[in-house]
């Protein structure tokens, strides 16, 4: 049995022996060769140690987080998993638990952290959706703005019905309808104000931003109340047309639904349509991604001194 087992070793030594040889004596590599092996290593070094600084700064990140009380949600959790390969993109940060908060607008203005945030406890609605579960966007000075639409692959269908319009559709994280109950019932606690931002194909960016933004409820088919046009704007007001109408969607009629109309082919903007309207028809093409946003008026210093016509704001 001993002697077997030696003997077992001794051919074990004598084949590691002969490949240790064998790989010495191999014909070395063309110089092109090696090259390509050195540009390689030094490729897959890199790639590492980028991981490497993207997964220390997550971890500051989330560090920081938990400081203010944000404890990252599983996309962290995934992030920790997924370390050990190279070869999978690493997820960034995107959703944040804040039970003590209730609204963007209360979140850390100083963090500026972008993405899906829950707050409190979940408030779901027939299709599943969370209120409290909200896309935060420090898209300007001040306070987080909650996104409302985002619309930027023409994946979604915006072409959608009463019944999902008023409870949204779409992901958080890519595009979507926030939901006009939610909308409704949001905006109905303070004065809101809204802010619209646009991209062209040329990847311009411009902006409108409204001093009062409301729905009325769904017995009101949810109309919408909209105030005067910060004059900074950077584009057109495409929208005040629109104040006082009730919203439509393809239930009514398919080819001009989703946003609030009297008559389809008056409209002056669309952000739902078949294609994302804004303003007259020599631009109405050109318009690529859009992002709808709301904040509470309060929040904002800028507009404080401004007050609320309500007659005017109807169009009375
Ligand atoms: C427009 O911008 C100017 C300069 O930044 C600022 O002083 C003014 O308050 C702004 N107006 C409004 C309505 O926000
Ligand atoms: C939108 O949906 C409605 C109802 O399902 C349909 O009649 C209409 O043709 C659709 N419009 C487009 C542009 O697909």
């Amino acid at each position: 049995m001993r002697l077997s087992t030696a003997l077992l070793f001794a051919l074990i030594a004598i084949v590691l022996t002969l490949e240790a040889s064998g790989a010495a004596t191999a014909k070395p590599r063309s110089l092109m060769e090696q090259q390509l092996m050195l540009v390689r290593n030094a490729q897959e070094q890199q790639q590492r140690s980028l991981l490497n600084v993207e997964f220390k700064l997550n971890r500051v990140i989330s560090k920081l987080l938990s400081f203010t009380h944000i404890r990252p949600g599983d996309s962290l959790r995934e992030l920790a998993a997924n370390i050990n390969l190279p070869t999978k993109t690493t997820k960034i940060l995107k959703e944040y638990l804040q039970p003590a908060k209730a609204d963007c607008a209360e979140l850390d203005d100083q963090q500026r952290v972008d993405g899906v945030y829950k707050f409190l406890e979940p408030e779901l609605n027939e299709k599943q959706r969370d209120l409290n579960e909200r896309y935060c966007a420090f898209a300007t000075t001040g306070a987080a703005w909650t996104v409302i639409q985002r619309r930027t692959e023409q994946l979604e269908n915006f072409n959608r019905s009463w019944d999902e319009y008023r409870s949204g559709f779409g992901s958080l994280e890519s595009d979507f309808w926030f939901g006009n109950e939610f909308i409704h019932r949001l905006v109905y606690r303070d004065d809101y104000e809204l802010r619209i931002e646009l991209q062209d194909q040329l990847d311009v960016k411009v902006w409108a931003e409204y001093a009062i933004f409301r729905l009325d409820s769904e017995s009101f088919n949810y109309q919408l109340v909209i105030g005067k046009m910060d004059d900074n704007s950077s584009t057109s007001d495409a929208l005040s047309y629109h104040n006082g109408m009730d919203f439509r969607s393809s239930d009514w009629d398919g080819g001009c639904s989703g946003w609030w109309f009297d008559r389809c082919l008056e409209a002056q903007s669309n952000l739902n349509g078949q294609r994302i309207i804004w303003g007259n028809s020599r631009n109405e093409y050109l318009i690529k991604t859009s992002r709808m946003l709301i904040r509470p008026r309060s929040l904002n210093s800028l507009n404080t001194d401004e007050v609320y016509d309500e007659d005017s704001a109807y169009g009375f």
